[in-house]
């Protein structure tokens, strides 16, 4: 007899077209999914979601170039787009279709206290449309429609995520059966990359330039940016999460880079300056980063290869996507078809 082998839980993510990715970005996720790919465990899908980002207003060029950019950036930081799933949100219709059918079983109330819709209702003060509101309904549809186990998120999505869940078990009790109930999926602890201006908040590209280095900046602009990054003022080279998180977060980062400990470098370092420590850190980044941005422009030169997988991702996803309509689909009542 044949073993049937275990089914691997499906890990789901959704990813933004900003084109921008920083170092936080590469350490506390890209890095570990590369290393949950290479592990074998899990069934990975990875989703640039061009939808969602239209909920504020698009130049429609620079929308499209920063979809092809994310997802060249993914390949280049080496996720293989044979053993993942990777592709646009907008290329799977089943998104929006199943958007809809959860957006009724969701409630006003629900969506109107997400934290986020509040931010981006003030922020966008003169365009809070529908989809500001329905943002989270599309987002569990994304993350429901795989039958997802576990999702990668940051703490600004655990609401929605949360709201995912609830979706799910609603209509798993009204239905039966329908939906897996997804988790969140956090990756280890101290690997959460700081802002270099303020290093008490995480790194972001919402913030100012200065305080986050993007995976696709320049030599000089990694050594102004580690130059200028803020410590204090008692010159001492030690870890000190809460006293000293400017020179601490430094030397995470250096330790994410190269393996070493933090407390070895700090040790190591000891009685050197800052500038010491900071120069340090900017080669050992750059050195990193290197040979990510080398792919990067190799890829992103090669527009066949690019459209290429964008069109086998979207296809496989597609296929799954149509297990969970059909039984959707029927679940719910609505008439029975052929295609
Ligand atoms: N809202 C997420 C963010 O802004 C992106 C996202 C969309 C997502 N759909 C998702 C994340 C599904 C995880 C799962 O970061």
């Amino acid at each position: 007899m044949t073993e049937v082998p275990a089914k691997k839980k499906t890990i789901f993510s959704g990813i933004q077209p900003s084109g921008i990715l920083t170092l936080g970005n590469y350490i506390g996720a890209l890095r570990n999914w590369v290393s949950l790919q290479d592990s074998g465990e899990y069934d990975c899908i990875y989703c640039v979601v061009d939808l969602h980002a239209l909920t504020v207003r698009q130049d429609p060029a620079a929308l499209r170039r920063r979809c092809a950019e994310t997802l060249a950036l993914f390949i280049a930081c080496g996720l293989d787009p044979e053993k993942n799933v990777m592709y646009c949100q907008s290329h799977v219709p089943a998104h929006s279709e199943l958007s809809w059918l959860l957006g009724c079983f969701t409630y006003m109330g629900e969506l109107q206290r997400m934290t986020q819709f509040k931010d981006k209702s003030q922020k966008h003060a003169d365009n809070i449309n529908a989809g500001l509101l329905t943002y989270p309904v599309l987002m569990a549809a994304d993350i429901l429609l795989y039958q997802s186990d576990l999702v990668p998120i940051g703490a600004d999505q655990k609401q929605h995520l949360e709201l995912a869940r609830d979706i799910a078990i609603r209509m798993n009790n009204l239905y039966g059966g329908l939906f897996t109930v997804p988790d969140g999926y956090f990756g280890k602890a101290g690997t959460r990359v700081m802002s270099l201006v303020d290093p008490t908040r995480k790194m972001s590209k919402s913030d100012e330039p200065n305080s986050y280095i993007a995976i696709l900046d320049k030599p000089e602009e990694i050594r102004r940016k580690f130059r200028r990054a803020v410590t204090d003022s008692d010159g001492e080279i030690r870890v000190d999460r809460e006293n000293k998180p400017g020179v601490t977060n430094l030397l995470d980062i250096l330790s994410a880079v190269t393996g070493e400990g933090a407390q070895q470098i700090a040790d190591r370092l000891a009685g050197k300056g800052y500038g010491a420590l900071k120069d340090e850190v900017a080669e050992a980044v750059i050195a990193e980063l290197a040979p990510v941005q080398a792919r990067y422009s190799e890829i992103l030169a090669d527009k066949a290869y690019l459209e290429g997988v964008m069109q086998s991702g979207a296809e496989r996803a597609s296929r799954i996507a149509a297990k969970t309509m059909r039984k959707v689909h029927k679940k719910l009542g609505l008439a029975p078809y052929k295609l």
